[in-house]
């Protein structure tokens, strides 16, 4: 940790990059010396990420940008991310001892769920929603076995399959098209197959459609799914709606406010365009 901010509210750090690489096609990694933050950390969690001068300045973004916490371990706090826009292109330039403005722990964690470790669990990953999974793994060690369920688009952002099973442990990869992970087809088949061996709670994050699809399971086979919703965010403070999703029954779930994670059965899934 280089520099403090701010003491109230979520904890505001200028903290140094320790790296920043690519991982693959579109996708990076990027580790922060910033303890304080990191020793706070629950799966699900979120920060806010700068990387670029506060000052509006040649098309830089406005706003800082949320991303899940990958991993938080020896005081060292890292993001996986995908480049997409303006920020996350800043960020994809910050490298080794530069200095980024990173707000958190942010949300509510799996952690705060009501749920029970102990009976093991199945991590569901789509593409980029890889991000909270290393965190998820690292919490549910040693309180039951989990395994991780990963699935890509081809031509998606790839991932290493060296780097990912550095972490992953028990892990079940697929892609949609490529037999580059061992198997193709959605992950949804490998983890239909292992709800029929064993019914265990399920956290998933990635694309809406994958969302809906694993949380469509987990109602079939009478199983809880925790979902961390990466809505895209405006505000950023619960008042646009933007990061909202329809819940059944009526209602809508404010990501930024209430989430990112939620009860993906309670979520109405079709309604989302
Ligand atoms: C709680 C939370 C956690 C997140 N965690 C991660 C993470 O761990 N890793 C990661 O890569 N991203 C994550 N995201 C998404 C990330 O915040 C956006 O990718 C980022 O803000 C894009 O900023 P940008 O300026 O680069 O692109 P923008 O200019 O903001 O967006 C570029 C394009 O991508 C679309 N877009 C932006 N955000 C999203 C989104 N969330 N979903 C789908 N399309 C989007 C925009 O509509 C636009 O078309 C998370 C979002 C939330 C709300
Ligand atoms: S981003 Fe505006 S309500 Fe969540």
């Amino acid at each position: 940790m280089i520099n403090e901010i701010s003491v109230s509210g979520p904890l505001i750090r200028e903290v140094q990059v320790l790296e920043n690489r690519p991982l693959a096609q579109g996708a990076c990694l990027m580790t922060m010396d910033c303890p304080e933050i990191a020793a706070l950390a629950e799966p699900g969690h979120f920060v806010k990420i700068r990387a670029w001068p506060e000052a509006e300045d040649g098309g830089r973004p406005l706003l800082d940008r949320p991303f899940s916490i990958h991993r938080a371990r020896d005081g060292q706090l890292s993001i996986l991310y995908r480049i997409l826009g303006p920020a996350t292109y800043q960020m994809s330039l910050a490298s080794a001892g530069s200095l980024v403005k990173v707000s958190g722990p942010l949300g509510r964690s799996l952690a705060e769920a009501d749920l029970n470790p102990a009976a093991g669990f199945y991590l569901a990953a789509g593409g980029i929603g890889l991000a909270p999974m290393a965190l998820a793994l690292d919490w549910l060690g040693g309180r039951g076995a989990a395994t991780l369920f990963y699935g890509e688009r081809r031509g998606a952002a790839q991932v290493d399959r060296a780097w990912l099973e550095s972490w992953a442990g028990d892990l079940s990869a697929t892609a949609e098209a490529s037999p580059a992970y061992g198997r193709t087809g959605l992950l949804t088949g490998p983890l239909e197959e292992a709800l029929k061996r064993q019914i265990r709670p399920i956290f998933a994050c990635g694309p809406t459609p994958m969302l809906a699809a694993v949380s469509d399971l987990g109602g079939r086979y009478g199983t809880p799914v925790w979902v961390s919703a990466e809505a895209g965010m405006a505000c950023g403070f619960g008042v646009c709606l933007t990061c909202s999703l329809p819940l059944k029954g009526g209602g809508r779930f404010r990501v930024c406010r209430e989430g990112p994670v939620l009860d993906g059965l309670t979520v109405d899934w079709g309604k989302i365009g």
